[in-house]
């Protein structure tokens, strides 16, 4: 077995996030590392908190807090709700930590050995009403590709270019709205990506070959408009340190490395964090050599060009062996109504408040089956409440406990023996089977929305099953017959509760509890695993789990629907 790097983009430290950052990046992570832990293989989980950047100082200032003290406590709130959902890090650390700043400045200092660093004087945008230079977030205005006239300074929201505050049409003050601006010199550090253009296609050209589409061409775009140098410092107080030795010019203080710089260094961090804290050997995982190691990336589609050309640039040129990406999986957007989810606005449902309306296993699933992985999809409440109350509550639950508590009542507290299985068992393993191969090829290459359909159909083969032997009706005229419907049943459920756990691991953890089995140590099933059915044998003591999953009812939607606002924007506005 592969030993298996997963990292998820690093959410912001600004807020808490809202489902459309889960299911792009965090939450199909984790579905992927809990599977590929139960294959056996031997997974480091990574993720942390994006503390650097305009967006922490500015969050900071929005709620009053010297900006270490904010993202310490957020970054305490953003762990807590990831709890919450059962993502499964190995370590969840944190772009301010100590690890993180010793690499970012040992990056930089091999960069600059290198010759890829250069010390320029630019033109940046001074705001004289704050008496300061406003990088990236600091300022907004219109983007000058799209229109979209709240575009940030470092990128624009609506059609995910990458700006420089310079390029904004109107540009203003986020921190004052004052539109009094001048540009000023000052020196900053570039990183010469224009030289390592060359290097960074070929190294696309091997290794992108297998790579979502998505990803890929948004990378070969990205390419293709030419790689431009780009200044790597920032002239704000919060973040990395950049090291004196690398200034020419003993004036440039006061300036730290750009959050993009630093924040994927993080990976590595994180990484060093968890082996800091006593979790292992880091450089085992992010030197190359011991090859082993397979490196899969998850992050939202805006994220790709950092992670597929600026990031690779950057690890190429300090001409070290790091580990590179082997697979990235991005995705599209989730909307809320076909409008987007806005931290800002107050648009959509936010995982804290997600966590107080329903268990996380509720959105898991929902998440995944309707992942935006081809195309951007929809989060509405109509169809929340559709698939929970069908594939949830009436494929799924409902089978669990029709079977467990009708077994109970006619059979007693054990798994009943009934007859020798016949040919509709034999049938049904063969359908099993046959499924759960199709289910693994899916999590193997990564297509989730696939994956979860391939899971809903197996829940479904065993209603089809129980619904052609009724063994309810079959009871009173062969109940040997109807035992033996039910022990199958019962197997199934033992198999859903292995299988079903990368997507619903607290359900999953209780219906796999519900039978007293010793020594239950299975982790997944072997195709001829899945045909026998036969890992819950007859006489093994067995208790009913309180129902699984409760119907969302009218009442609820509608009160859903109002509180959050389930309309289109425009009526909503
Ligand atoms: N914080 C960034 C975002 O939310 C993602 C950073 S991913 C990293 O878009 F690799 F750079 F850390
Ligand atoms: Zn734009």
């Amino acid at each position: 077995m592969t030993r298996q790097l997963v990292t998820s983009a690093l959410p912001y430290i600004n807020g808490i996030k809202h489902l459309g950052n889960l299911v792009g990046s965090m939450l199909p992570a984790d579905v992927y590392s809990r599977y590929l832990r139960q294959r056996g293989h031997e997974v480091l989980f990574i993720c942390a908190t994006d503390e650097h950047g305009t967006p922490a100082e500015l969050a900071a200032r929005q709620a009053g807090l010297p900006v270490a003290e904010f993202c310490a406590r957020q970054h305490r709130a953003q762990r807590a709700v990831y709890q919450g959902f059962g993502l499964s890090f190995d370590y969840f650390g944190r772009s301010s930590s100590a690890q993180n700043t010793e690499i970012t400045q040992a990056f930089a200092r091999a960069l600059a050995a290198n010759g890829f660093i250069e010390e320029r004087s630019v033109r940046q945008v001074y705001s004289v009403a704050d008496g300061r230079f406003l990088p990236d977030r600091y300022i907004v205005g219109t983007c000058p590709y799209c229109g979209y006239d709240q575009a940030r300074g470092d990128q624009c929201e609506q059609c995910a270019r990458v700006l420089d505050p310079t390029d904004l049409v109107d540009p203003r003050s986020a921190i004052s709205g004052s539109a009094d601006l001048e540009v000023r010199e000052t020196r900053h550090l570039f990183l010469l990506q224009s030289l390592l253009a060359g290097e960074v296609e070929a190294w696309l050209d091997e290794h992108a070959r297998d790579w979502p589409v998505l990803a890929s061409s948004i990378a070969r775009t990205w390419l293709a408009e030419g790689l431009r140098d780009r200044a790597i410092t920032r002239d704000l107080d919060w973040g990395v340190p950049v090291p004196a030795d690398l200034w020419l010019e003993p004036a440039a203080e006061g300036k730290v490395f750009y959050v993009w710089f630093d924040a994927p260094i993080e990976y590595l961090g994180a990484t060093k964090e968890w082996a800091d804290a006593g979790g292992g050997d880091w450089e085992s995982w992010w030197r190359r050599g011991e090859d082993s190691v397979r490196y899969t990336q998850f992050m939202g589609k805006d994220n790709v060009p950092f992670h597929a050309v600026m990031f690779p640039a950057t690890q190429l040129a300090t001409r070290e062996p790091w580990r590179m990406v082997d697979y990235l999986k991005s995705f599209n957007w989730l909307n809320y109504y076909g409008g987007k989810f806005s931290t800002s606005r107050h648009r959509g449902v936010f995982l804290d408040v997600a966590l107080e309306l329903l268990p996380a296993d509720y959105w898991r699933y929902f998440l995944m089956a309707h992942a935006p992985e081809s195309d951007d999809s929809d989060f509405t409440w109509e169809l929340f409440r559709a698939t929970v109350n069908k594939d949830l509550a009436d494929t799924l639950g409902n089978l669990v406990n029709r079977v467990l508590s009708f077994s109970r009542r006619r059979f007693g507290d054990q798994v009943p023996y009934g007859r020798e299985p016949g040919e509709p068992e034999r049938q049904l393993g063969e359908r099993i089977a046959q499924l759960l191969a199709e289910y693994e090829a899916e999590l193997d290459a990564l297509r989730f929305r696939r994956a979860a359909r391939a899971l809903r159909a197996l829940w479904r083969a065993g209603n089809t099953y129980l619904e052609q032997q009724a063994p309810w009706l079959r009871v009173r005229t062969d109940p040997d017959a109807a035992a033996l419907t039910l022990r199958t049943a019962m197997n199934l459920i033992h198999l859903y509760a292995v299988v079903s756990e990368p997507f619903v691991p607290t359900t999953a953890r209780v219906m796999r509890s519900a039978f007293a089995l010793t020594g239950d140590t299975r982790s997944w099933f072997t195709a001829e695993q899945a045909r026998a059915l036969d890992s819950v044998p007859a006489g093994t003591a067995f208790s009913v789990p309180p129902v699984l999953f409760a119907k969302i009812t009218d009442e609820q939607l509608d009160g859903y629907r109002s509180r959050f606002g389930g309309a289109r924007p425009a009526e909503a506005d």
